[in-house]
């Protein structure tokens, strides 16, 4: 048995009942079904305080914050006792919220020497529940997270509105997926191998304009099929100009076919 066994979901939003919240629950909905014993935490409950980035760092052998951080503390030993992650985050401003981000930097300073999570199987969640914009830049802090703490990481599912029910599917999915392997740890043979198996992971490699064209195709493929022809076409039209060198004009044609699709989706 890797830690406790349980599937983790941590939820990094202020939102109890928001989407992100829904999609950690459809993740630990899946490892149940998989036989697991799940627990979610909502960490705007337990809000991580900044590292401080104090010198001499004794907190990385003393495998413990030097200030007083309950929320650390507690968060810190749920992830480290776990048998699998699962960690969902709201994207604000193209990114994750900063209570992700805080317990991520500090999760660094005290515990990535040591490295005691190697292995671990891992997956995150982002939602990008407004424009849809940063719906990948908001996963790479997670998953540069699961990487540096030497996580065997799995596919990332990015939601947005327009491919809500369908993410949350494919997080129900993920969670069976990562119960699965939760009996035991997962560790890489080395640097070279673990490097190589996160940039084998989707969506984490596309360039800007990559996933402002995924996004478009999202809301494309969120209209019904009489409705989104226009739209595939104009993505294909995009993707002439942009194999033909002409990367504004590319870029022109997905705006326009985002407009178009966020538009009709909302009206
Ligand atoms: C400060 C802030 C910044 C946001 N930035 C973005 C953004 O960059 N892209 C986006 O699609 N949505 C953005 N949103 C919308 C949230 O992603 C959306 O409301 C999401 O559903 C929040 O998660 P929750 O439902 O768990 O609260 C932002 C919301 C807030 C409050």
């Amino acid at each position: 048995m890797s830690g406790n066994g349980v599937v983790l979901g941590l939820v990094g939003s202020p939102n109890r009942e928001g989407r992100t919240n829904r999609l950690v629950r459809a993740a630990l909905e899946g490892a149940a079904m998989a036989g697991a014993a799940t627990e979610l935490l909502q960490m705007s409950e337990r809000v991580v305080a900044a590292c401080k980035d104090c010198l001499p760092w004794v907190c990385a052998e003393k495998r413990k914050c030097t200030y007083d951080d309950q929320a650390f503390e507690l968060l810190s030993e749920k992830v480290l006792n776990a048998g699998a992650l699962i960690l969902g985050t709201p994207v604000y401003w193209w990114d994750t919220s900063a209570m992700v981000k805080y317990f991520i930097l500090k999760m660094f300073r005290v515990h990535a020497r040591s490295a005691p999570l190697q292995g671990l199987p891992a997956f995150g969640i982002s939602i990008a529940g407004g424009t849809g914009n940063g719906l990948v830049s908001g996963l790479r802090p997670v998953y540069h997270f699961f990487q540096i703490m030497q996580m065997r990481a799995l596919d990332p599912v990015p939601a947005t509105r327009f491919n809500f029910a369908g993410a949350e599917n494919r997080a129900r999915e993920m969670g069976g997926i990562v119960a699965a392997m939760r009996h035991k740890r997962h560790p890489f043979t080395g640097l070279e191998e673990r490097l190589l198996w996160y940039d084998q992971l989707p969506y984490l490699g596309l360039s800007r304009a990559e996933e402002r064209r995924l996004l478009a195709s999202l809301a494309a493929l969120a209209l019904p099929e009489d409705r989104s022809g226009k739209l595939v076409s104009g993505l294909a039209r995009a993707d002439t100009l942009r194999a033909g060198g002409d990367k504004m004009a590319s870029m022109v044609e997905i705006t326009k076919c985002y407009d178009a699709g966020a538009k009709a989706l909302a009206g």
